[in-house]
C-alpha cells in the first residue's frame, strides 16, 4: 500500500488583505476552486460572510475591526494546526493585530498576500456603491478615505489586480504553495468506484 505523503496533510492559511474592492474575494474564490481541484477542503472565512454570523453586531471602528480579525484569526490557527486549509479574506487593515494572527500559527504556515489594487481603481470598481458615498461624506470612517489602510511590509505574496487576471493571480498563490511542499501539485483523477 502506498504511504500517505504527510506532508499534504499539513495546515496552511491564505490570509488575503487589501482595501475593499481590491478583489480578495474574486482571487480567494478562484484559489479554491484551483485547490478543490488538488483534492484538498478549504474552508473560506470571507470578511463580508464572517460579519453576518461570528462578527455580527461588530462595526468599523479599530477596536471592532481588530476584534474581528481577531476571531478570524483564532478560528483560522484552529483549522491549521489541525492540518486544514483556510482561507480568509478580510480588509484587515492593521498590521499589528495581522501581526497577531500570525503568531498564532506555527512559523511558514499564515501567507499573507497583499492584495495591491490602487484605490483608483477600487473606487473605478465600486461594487456596492461605497466608495461613492465615503466621498460624498455619507459613509464615515471608510477605509482608504477617511480610515487608515497599512499595507504589509513583509508579505510573502502581493498581488497585482491590474496586470493580471484572478485567475493568473491565483496560480501564484498556488505555485507558491506547491514549491514549498505545502499542497500537492497533481490534479489527481478521482478514485474509481468499486463495482
Ligand atoms: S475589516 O476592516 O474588519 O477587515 P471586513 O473585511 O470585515 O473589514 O469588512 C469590509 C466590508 O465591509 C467592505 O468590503 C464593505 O463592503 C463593508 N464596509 C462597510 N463599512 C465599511 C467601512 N467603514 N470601511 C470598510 N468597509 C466597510
Amino acid at each position: 500500500m502506498e504511504t500517505p505523503d504527510r506532508r499534504y496533510a499539513q495546515g496552511v492559511c491564505i490570509w488575503f488583505t487589501g482595501l475593499s474592492a481590491s478583489g480578495k474575494s474574486t482571487t480567494a474564490e478562484m484559489l479554491e476552486r484551483l485547490v478543490l481541484e488538488r483534492r484538498r477542503r478549504v474552508t473560506m472565512l470571507d470578511g463580508d460572510v464572517v460579519r453576518t454570523n461570528l462578527s455580527k453586531g461588530l462595526g468599523f471602528s479599530k477596536e471592532d475591526r481588530d476584534l474581528n480579525i481577531r476571531r478570524i484569526g483564532f478560528v483560522a490557527s484552529e483549522i491549521v494546526r489541525h492540518g486544514g486549509f483556510v482561507v480568509c479574506a478580510a480588509i484587515s487593515p492593521y498590521r499589528a493585530v495581522r501581526d497577531e494572527v500570525r503568531g498564532m500559527m506555527e512559523k511558514g504556515r499564515f501567507i499573507e498576500v497583499y492584495v495591491d489594487t490602487p484605490i483608483r481603481v477600487c473606487e473605478q470598481r465600486d461594487p456596492k456603491g461605497l466608495y461613492v458615498q465615503a466621498r460624498q461624506g455619507r459613509l464615515k470612517g471608510f477605509t482608504g478615505i477617511d480610515d487608515p489602510y497599512e499595507p504589509p511590509l513583509q508579505a510573502e505574496i502581493t498581488l497585482d489586480t491590474v496586470a493580471n487576471s484572478e485567475e493568473e493571480n491565483a496560480r501564484l498563490i498556488l505555485d507558491y504553495l506547491i514549491q514549498r511542499g505545502l499542497l500537492d501539485g497533481d490534479i489527481r483523477a478521482p478514485s474509481p468506484k468499486v463495482p
